[in-house]
């Protein structure tokens, strides 16, 4: 292309830019799913409802870091995905705000719930449960059974084998600490996580991390949710996953508004959309199985099938509570990962 051309061509999207936001028909998200996942949004939402998204992609503590910093002057609009425990907490610090959508009725009962114990100001908009991801390549090759409950993980034949995530950065890893002390109380479950802590190769940052480590033979086994696992196995990686017979929890994923979005309408529209089945089936088409929150929703026969999973009675307002993630994840760090291997 010429110089004029490409600066004509600049100057047609400055202005555009500029347009979207005069009109305020933008609308500001931090996206805390998978990339493939957000750009698709951005850019179906964008097409179909004429509404400008920017977007950028942050792990959903860094999120609830940057609305904090951003409270005085938000530039933030939609906080999007991620676990619901930065939900409710950026919701208990008032970083959020209360809004009723109409389609909160056609959600599940758990989308609903998560909804309503945050006084509106989030909403669930998938789950999916905690599981464990393994190689079954590396698994064959090094004749390491498959683990089958959380006690196996600690098993002497799995040092050096498994990654997890940190809980400080990760709301998978949190997830983790908050299922075993619901399954097993808090000092044994304490107790189990510096054992386990000895078999830990690593601890990545992101929740993700770990099973995409694993299906590249980097690790054989992985802490993760068992929804990332068939979009690994959709790209040819020799990967499985199993949930533990002992029980386990799940995470409801999460929706905001900024308290003082600068887009209050734009991102009403966003909200809306997003839990629509037409959006939320977005998620499958970039191979992300979590299991959508709007009833009507397409399921793919990929979506871990929760009733053939052992699930505990997740106390979310509970483990949501920024006090007591806080005082869990300090206790981590102390007693667990402060420790040697
Ligand atoms: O995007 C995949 C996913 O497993 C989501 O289902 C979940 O909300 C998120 O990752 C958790 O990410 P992290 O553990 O990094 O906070």
């Amino acid at each position: 292309m010429k110089k004029t051309h490409l600066i004509a061509a600049a100057c047609i999207a400055l202005s555009q830019a500029s347009a979207y936001a005069q009109s305020g028909n933008e609308v500001n998200i931090i996206c805390s799913g998978q990339a493939p996942w957000c750009s698709m949004i951005a850019i179906t939402f964008e097409k179909s409802q004429g509404i400008k998204v920017n977007m950028t992609l942050k792990g959903s503590g860094e999120a609830v870091a940057q609305l904090m910093a951003e409270k005085a002057n938000p530039k933030t609009d939609i906080f999007f995905g991620g676990t619901g425990d930065p939900h409710l907490v950026a919701a208990e610090q008032n970083l959020t705000q209360e809004y009723k959508s109409p389609l909160l009725p056609k959600l599940y009962d758990w989308a609903q719930k998560q909804a309503a114990q945050s006084g509106y100001k989030t909403v669930g908009i998938y789950s999916g449960p905690l599981g464990f991801g393994y190689n079954t390549e590396l698994m064959a090759n090094k004749k390491l059974p498959i683990p089958k409950t959380w006690a196996d993980l600690i098993k002497p034949e799995y040092k050096g084998e498994i990654q997890s995530a940190n809980p400080s950065s990760s709301g998978t890893a949190y997830t983790m600490i908050a299922t075993l002390v619901q399954l097993m109380g808090e000092d044994k479950a304490f107790d189990y996580l510096a054992k386990l802590h000895k078999n830990i190769a690593t601890y990545q940052r992101s929740g993700v991390g770990p099973i995409k480590a694993v299906a590249r033979g980097e690790a054989a086994i992985s802490i993760s949710f068992v929804h990332d696992g068939p979009g690994e196995k959709a790209q040819g990686f020799p990967l499985e996953t199993i949930t533990p017979s002992d029980g386990t929890g799940a995470e409801i994923g999460s929706m905001s508004i900024v308290r003082g979005a600068r887009n209050l309408e734009a991102a009403k529209k966003f909200y809306d959309w997003a839990l629509t089945p037409g959006a939320q089936a977005l998620g499958a088409a970039t191979l992300q199985f979590q299991l959508p929150s709007n009833r009507e929703t397409k399921v793919d026969p990929r979506v871990p099938d929760f009733r053939k999973i052992k699930m505990i009675d997740y106390d979310y307002a509970k483990y949501g509570q920024s006090a007591e993630r806080k005082r869990l994840i300090q206790r981590w760090e102390r007693d667990v990962n402060g420790q040697s291997r």
